[in-house]
Parts: structure tokens; C-alpha cells; sequence
């Protein structure tokens, strides 16, 4: 059996396999020979409302169907009391209010407090934390006289944990909008909120809010701080938004559409998150877009943790997968403009209509949009069909704007093949890959980039994840094993920087009592955030991509599963810094002799940063989130030999400051 064969059957599969050598092995690293740029772009982050992604997710929004235009109105709300027939009813004014035509209206029958009410069961629960404050508003329309509400925080066995008194002054018939706030006296991560009338007569509500007031830069109505501080401790070279298959939709009804995602956030209207019906084995039916979230968000939030905004926009077709709809070619114009309109909306002035929308909304600079999607996983002659008429009008008004194409669903086969051939004959700007693989697979094309074509055409690694078990099998695990294959595969990207520009693990995050799809790169539940071994992985190569790849071999040959090692360099000219990243996927430890040639000196002291396992099915779950966790310590240097132990099945960067 040849060696490649051995580990794949040996280590990963049984993931007990031992391995010695007689001899350390060299590695020769040339700090001056400079073999690429490594983007600043590299490694990035891809987010989808999937999972409870956004509502229920990054979007701090408490209250599950604040508008009551779920299909069934009442989802998630129960009435508290024993009201007559009729007293609670839902109204549509689908003529006035086609984005928000669902309204509540209560009837009182002079009722004290207590006595009657609405309670709401949050996203699987309600994250409340002790002594923190909630804002919390609605919308209401009121004649006769005032009425007061009572707000009130609910803990997870039913004992209320904060309340507040607010009274619905405005009686002239006409909607408004009224805040309060409420403390809690103590935490529960299963927590829910009750909402208890007093007084008389008709009132209309709509919008029913409550948001923690520590979200993430404390904006009013934003996100879950816990959860982006996560992303931005990545230091994310782009983000990806809003997805996914969510940008295409089950049918082009329900496609992603972004101007319907800005503005006041009662006039975006709701759409059914496809991730709600589209997996039998498991159905989520309260998962729907509000789009609280929407494009301004998104492209506030990559300026706020750093990273170049990377939109996605349906092409004209809904899900292949799904209903497979296209838009006739002669009605595709609309989509074509909200491609225009959305690079408008992002860069340009006052004096453009869509500029001027950005400038309203508070974003007096430009949000300088460099890259766009277009299509998600679309294939066949038809995507190409659209594409072509896409990128001609977008070339033509913003031939800097560098355009994302579809390689389909899979990096091999009939259709990638089709699609890679065709992209790289139209001189595409950067081509889209998706592998959602087995660990093997991951060891295997460590150097699927080594042989592409250098012809200017780039590759964006869009959506990854090694598959512990089957792809969309809900076996799926975030182990060790599908980690550290992550990173070995991920040293053939790097060293391959001159034409692999983006990487990007798919998904990002995943409720733990409301998600779809697994892996996923960031486990939440409402209170707690649990970094996965592959979000280290991910997070460790994006805080050490550096700036240049530069030359690390062994007998002359990359590094990329010999003898069970894959390996890759860079230096970063801004600190000064050589970093080697070395994985070993082997069960014994190995020793490297790192020869350092072309640069003038080294410190005395270096840096290991080791991300390591001895259990390939070792997890980091809520509660025991640290069982797998980078550690680094310092290395003595002694001239330009250093002698590095790596770990067995483990990652290790070993960073020295040069001149
Ligand atoms: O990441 C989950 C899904 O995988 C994405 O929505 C889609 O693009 C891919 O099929």
C-alpha cells in the first residue's frame, strides 16, 4: 500500500495508526524566494440566514413573529387569560400594507393587570442575562382612552425575572411607535417574554420588539455582539452575504432581493426561509426572513469587522435543487439592474439615486464594493446564458468591480467540468468552488491547485467543510479529523495564493436547537458561542496568512501528504515575520528540521501556536468548548536550523521575527 493510501486508511479512517521515522525530517524554507502575494482577501467569512443564522441568530431580535405574518399568524405567541371569541384577532390590510398587512387587534374588557395577556417563546427560548437591559418597542393604534402594557421577562421555569409598566398614550387613532426598557433580575438561556394589558377598549399592535441593549457596537435594533465578536476575531479578509441557496430561493418568488431588505425595518417584507421546508428529516416551520437583517447591515457590519463586502445576487434562476425556475431571458433586465443599483448603492455619491438611499440610511462614504456574485451554485448552459448578459452590463458602467462566477455544486464532474472550461474561456474574474467533501478528500487535493492553469483566472474557495459523514447527513460532526484535514488542505490553497484569493468555510453558525445543516463553523445557543476545531483552523491561518508565500520544501518537493505531512510558508513583510505552518496528520509526533535561507537574521526566540487532538472524534460543544483550543509557547532559536516536534494529528505555526 503506498503511503498516501496508508495514512488515508490508517489514520483517518481508524484514526489510530501509528508512525515512526528514523530520520527528522528537512524542511527547506527560502524567505526570499517569493512565490505569491497572499490576498489580504485570503481568508474570509460566508454567512447564510441557515441554521437560524440571522433571525434567531447574529439578528438580536427576541421576539419570534414580531409582525404576525409567519404563515400561521400566532406562531410562536400565546394568549395569556382566558379572553372571549373574537377579542384577540389578526387583521390584513393586504391593499394598504402589501410588505407588512398583518396586525393584531386586542379587545379589552376593562381588564387589570394580569389579567389577560400575550406570551412569546423566542427562537427556541429567549438569551436573557442578569442586570442587562432590554429595549423593547411595538407599534400600536389606539382611540379612547389610554391603555398600559406591561412588559415582563420571563425565566425558564415561568418565574418572572423583570417587568415594566408602559402606557400607550397616543389616541388618535394612527399608528406610532413606543419604547421602554426592562432589567433582568437573573439569567436563563430558555427564557420568554409576557406582555399583560390594562384598561379598555380596542387597541392595534404590530411589530412587538425586544432587543438586548449590549448589542454588538450597542445599535439600537442590531446584532448579537457575542456572535459577530467571534467573526471579528477572525480577522476576516471578506464577508460573503447573504448566502448561499438562500440568494436563489425554493422559486424566484422567494429569491433574495435586496432592495427589499433596506429602510425601515416594518416595510421589509417577510419572505419563508427555504431552510424551513427544504430538509424532510428536519423541518423547521418557524424559520422565515424578516430581513431585519439586510444589505445595509451586512455591508455595515464587514466594514465594521474589517472585511471587503462580497454580495451574492441571483443570476435570474431559483434553486436548482428546488423548483429550478429561470427568468425568461427578455425579462431578466430587473435582476441585471439590481446588480447595477447595487454597486450604485455601495459606491456611489450623493448625486446618484442609489448613493444618495446609502447616504439617507446614515453611510456617508462609500462602502467601497470591489467583488460580486453572480448566482450562487447555478450550472448548465442556462446559468452561462445569464451570466454573459450580467457581466457584459456590469463590465461595461464598472469594469473594476471583479465578478464571482458559479463553478455549480461539486469541484469535480460533468458540470464543474463544463462550467470551469466555459468561465476560463470567457476570461472569468474569479471562479466559485465548492466542496463540501470527505476528510480524504480534503488530504487528497492539497495540491489540486498546484497543477491549474496561471492564466489570470482566479478561485474564490467558496463554501468548504470536510463531511464526517455523508453531505447533509445530520451525522455530520465538527471533529478533529475534519479539522486538521482543513487545515492540511488549506496549506495547498496558500501555497497556491497566486490564484486562489478567497476561502471560506461553510456554514458559519448553527443553533444548537434549530439547525439544519452540519458541520458548521460556529455552534450557538442563546447565550453561549462555541468555537468549533475548524473555526480554529480557520481563524489560525487568516491571523497567519502574511503577505507573501514563500518557498518550503522537502528533496526539492512541496509538502503536501508525504510521509503524512503537509506544509506551507509565508512571510509578512508588515511585521517582519516568517510563519511555517506544518500539519501532521499522522498518529506519531515528528520532528522537523525548518532550514532557514534568505533572510539576514533571526530573533532568539520564536513562536509555536499548536492546535492539536490525540482523539480524532474529539469535539468542542456548549459547556466543554475548549477541548480543543490553540495553545502557543516560545522557542529557543539558535542560528537558522529549528528543530520543531510537531505534535501527532495536530497543526502547528511556527512564527520567528526576521530582518
Ligand atoms: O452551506 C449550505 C449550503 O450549501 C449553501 O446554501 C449552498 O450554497 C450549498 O449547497
Amino acid at each position: 500500500m503506498n503511503k498516501l493510501k496508508w495514512l488515508l486508511a490508517g489514520c483517518l479512517i481508524a484514526g489510530t495508526a501509528h508512525f515512526s521515522h528514523a530520520q527528522n525530517r528537512t524542511i527547506s524554507v527560502k524567505a526570499d524566494k517569493l512565490l505569491a502575494d497572499v490576498q489580504p482577501t485570503m481568508y474570509g467569512v460566508f454567512f447564510e440566514d441557515i441554521n437560524f443564522g440571522a433571525d434567531g441568530g447574529i439578528y438580536a431580535e427576541l421576539i419570534k413573529n414580531r409582525s404576525f405574518e409567519f404563515f400561521k399568524p400566532m406562531m410562536g405567541w400565546k394568549v395569556l387569560g382566558k379572553p372571549v371569541e373574537g377579542d384577540f384577532l389578526i387583521e390584513a390590510r393586504r391593499e394598504k400594507n402589501t410588505a407588512n398587512p398583518r396586525f393584531l387587534k386586542v379587545k379589552l374588557r376593562n381588564n387589570k393587570k394580569g389579567s389577560i395577556g400575550l406570551a412569546n417563546e423566542g427562537f427556541r427560548g429567549m438569551g436573557i442575562q442578569k442586570n442587562l437591559r432590554y429595549d423593547f418597542s411595538l407599534m400600536y393604534k389606539r382611540t379612547g382612552a389610554p391603555v398600559t402594557i406591561h412588559i415582563a421577562l420571563v425565566g425558564g421555569s415561568g418565574n418572572q425575572i423583570g417587568e415594566s409598566p408602559i402606557t400607550l398614550n397616543n389616541t388618535n387613532g394612527k399608528w406610532e411607535k413606543i419604547s421602554g426598557t426592562v432589567t433582568s433580575a437573573d439569567s436563563a438561556n430558555k427564557g420568554s417574554f409576557n406582555l399583560w394589558f390594562e384598561g379598555d377598549g380596542e387597541v392595534e399592535l404590530d411589530m412587538i420588539s425586544l432587543f438586548p441593549s449590549n448589542t454588538w457596537k450597542q445599535r439600537p435594533g442590531g446584532m448579537r455582539a457575542d456572535m459577530i465578536q467571534i467573526l471579528a476575531d477572525m480577522k476576516p479578509g471578506f464577508l460573503r452575504f447573504p448566502g448561499g441557496c438562500i440568494v436563489e430561493g425554493f422559486d424566484l418568488s422567494q429569491r433574495y432581493q435586496w432592495k427589499k431588505t433596506i429602510g425601515p425595518v416594518e416595510e421589509r417584507q417577510m419572505v419563508i426561509n427555504r431552510w424551513n421546508f427544504e430538509f424532510a428529516h428536519r423541518p423547521t416551520p418557524d424559520y422565515f426572513q424578516t430581513f431585519g437583517l439586510g444589505f445595509f447591515e451586512y455591508f455595515q457590519l464587514s466594514e465594521d469587522i474589517g472585511a471587503e463586502p462580497l454580495p451574492i445576487l441571483n443570476c435570474g434562476m431559483a434553486c436548482q435543487f428546488n423548483s429550478a425556475e429561470v427568468v425568461p431571458i427578455d425579462e431578466l433586465g430587473p435582476y441585471v439592474q439590481d446588480a447595477l443599483d447595487l454597486i450604485e448603492f455601495a459606491n456611489g455619491d450623493a448625486n446618484t439615486k442609489w448613493g444618495k438611499v446609502r447616504i439617507e440610511l446614515g453611510h456617508t462614504k462609500p462602502f467601497n464594493l470591489k467583488m460580486l456574485g453572480i448566482g450562487n451554485e447555478n450550472w448548465g448552459p442556462q446559468y452561462l446564458e445569464r451570466l454573459k448578459i450580467f457581466s457584459k452590463a456590469i463590465k461595461e458602467k464598472y469594469p473594476q468591480i471583479k465578478l464571482i462566477n458559479s463553478s455549480g455544486t461539486d469541484p469535480v464532474g460533468e458540470r464543474y467540468e463544463y462550467l470551469n472550461k466555459e468561465l476560463r474561456a470567457m476570461n472569468a474574474d474569479i471562479i466559485d468552488e465548492h466542496y463540501y467533501r470527505r476528510p480524504e478528500w480534503f488530504l487528497q487535493n492539497a495540491q489540486r491547485y498546484d497543477s491549474f492553469p496561471r492564466t489570470g483566472v482566479k478561485v474564490f474557495a467558496g463554501e468548504y467543510a470536510a463531511q464526517s459523514d455523508k453531505t447533509v447527513s445530520i451525522n455530520n460532526k465538527n471533529n478533529w479529523q475534519t479539522a486538521l484535514s482543513e487545515a492540511a488542505f488549506l496549506t495547498g490553497l496558500e501555497r497556491n495564493a497566486d490564484i486562489v484569493v478567497m476561502a471560506s468555510y461553510a456554514p458559519l453558525f448553527a443553533h444548537t436547537d434549530a439547525w439544519q445543516w452540519s458541520p458548521d463553523l460556529i455552534w450557538v445557543d442563546n447565550l453561549h458561542v462555541t468555537a468549533t476545531p475548524n473555526y480554529y483552523v480557520q481563524k489560525l491561518f487568516s491571523l497567519n496568512k502574511g503577505t507573501n508565500v514563500v518557498s518550503a520544501l522537502t528533496d526539492n518537493k512541496v509538502i503536501a501528504g508525504r510521509d503524512s505531512l503537509f506544509a506551507s510558508a509565508v512571510i509578512d513583510k508588515n511585521t517582519k515575520e516568517l510563519i511555517v505552518k506544518l500539519v501532521n496528520v499522522s498518529g506519531a509526533a515528528q520532528i522537523l528540521d525548518i532550514d532557514i535561507s534568505g533572510a539576514k537574521k533571526l530573533a532568539k526566540k520564536g513562536e509555536l501556536t499548536i492546535l492539536q487532538s490525540g482523539a480524532m472524534q474529539a469535539l468542542n460543544v456548549v459547556g466543554q468548548a475548549e477541548t480543543i483550543v490553540p495553545v502557543t509557547k516560545s522557542i529557543n532559536l539558535k542560528g537558522k536550523r529549528v528543530s520543531v516536534s510537531t505534535d501527532p494529528y495536530s497543526l502547528t505555526i511556527l512564527k520567528i521575527k526576521m530582518s
